[in-house]
């Protein structure tokens, strides 16, 4: 997906962070008694919501396997193997090519991890991702992938739907968007020592996109917490969008009224929207989004309006030039 700068390069093995722990676990909260069920506020400044802190935070290996419920949307289109998903990536923070993140980003520790929640919201703070996501409420999504760069994967991701974490964060009724941002630190994401995008990687939805239902934080795939290539701890899934609107290893969430900036688009205006819907009448400039090349398979398939998922989201662009707003 890089167009400018130099397609791809080898990061140094100086470059990638070695295995370590975090010196200073910060436990930004403490609430290993906190009720879930209740409404009341508890814990750090801004006020967090009872019904969130389900859990003390857990320090888990990565790749340990998760417990799902299936959910009953999910395509019945082959998944990808294991393989191919862990390693074909897109993840600029360790490395511009395919097969850099699998190698570079061994290693990076992604527990603890928190996620910050600014802006216009009730419950605002930072929270420890487990005590964000409830483990209680994970499911087995499989969704079709689908990358500007035109190849497609079906993906057996897990998490839970970013809908129910939003209603819990409580946004006012003057939000309108909900942006997101990964974590910025050159020592662990050595890819960001070199400006290849504007770090950290941005990303944003428009509210109502975030409610839809299919609009997924995933935290595993396969039945196993995500490998750091994939984005762990928690990234976003938006499966009608393309896959660059799936922004990996989140470290804050934030509520606004205006459009937020998002990195494809700050990198080249007139390649990358901000809606980023998949749609085969609209090419990107290098590439027609006609067909797809689905990973394990020798023929293109026809792209699918909204990725295949057109009956869930359509309505939420009725009023739109989607030509306009790309
Ligand atoms: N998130 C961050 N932080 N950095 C990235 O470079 N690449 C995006 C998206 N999320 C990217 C990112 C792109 S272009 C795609 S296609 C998907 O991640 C790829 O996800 P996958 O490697 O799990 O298939």
């Amino acid at each position: 997906m890089l167009i400018k700068i130099k397609k791809s390069y080898d990061l140094s093995e100086n470059d990638v962070t070695p295995e370590q722990l975090f010196r200073a676990r910060r436990r930004f909260l403490n609430i290993g008694a906190a009720s879930l069920s209740g409404a009341a506020l508890s814990g750090i400044a801004g006020g967090i919501a009872g019904s969130i802190l389900s859990a003390p935070a857990r320090a888990r290996a990565a790749g340990a396997p998760l417990a799902t419920s299936k959910w009953s949307g999910s395509t019945d289109e082959a998944p990808t193997d294991f393989e191919s998903i862990t390693t074909y990536n897109n993840f600029y923070e360790f490395g511009t090519s395919k097969e850099a993140p699998r190698f570079n980003a061994e290693g990076f520790v992604t527990s603890p991890w928190t996620v910050e929640v600014a802006g216009l919201a009730k419950n605002t703070g930072t929270f420890d991702v487990w005590d964000l996501i409830d483990r209680n409420k994970l499911e087995e999504r499989i969704y079709r992938h689908r990358c500007v760069e035109t190849w497609s994967m079906v993906v057996p991701w897990v998490g839970v739907a970013l809908a129910d974490i939003i209603k819990r964060l409580e946004p006012q009724s003057s939000a309108k968007y909900v942006a997101f941002q990964t974590l910025f630190d050159p020592e662990r994401m050595p890819g960001q020592k070199r400006a290849v995008l504007q770090w950290p990687y941005v990303e944003g939805l428009r509210l109502d996109e975030a409610m839809n239902p299919l609009a997924l934080l995933a935290v595993g795939v396969y039945g196993q917490e995500l490998p750091p290539q994939n984005g762990a701890p928690i990234r976003l899934v938006v499966p009608w969008k393309y896959g660059f609107k799936g922004i990996k290893s989140i470290v804050k969430i934030e509520f606004s009224e205006n459009e937020p900036p998002t990195s494809w688009n700050i990198s080249a205006p007139n390649e990358y929207g901000f809606y980023a819907n998949v749609n085969p009448n609209v090419s990107h400039p290098r590439w027609s989004q006609a067909k797809e090349r689905r990973i394990g398979e020798f023929l293109r398939r026809e792209t699918l309006m909204f990725n295949g998922y057109a009956d869930e989201v359509a309505s939420l662009y009725s009023n739109m030039d989607l030509e306009k707003y790309f």
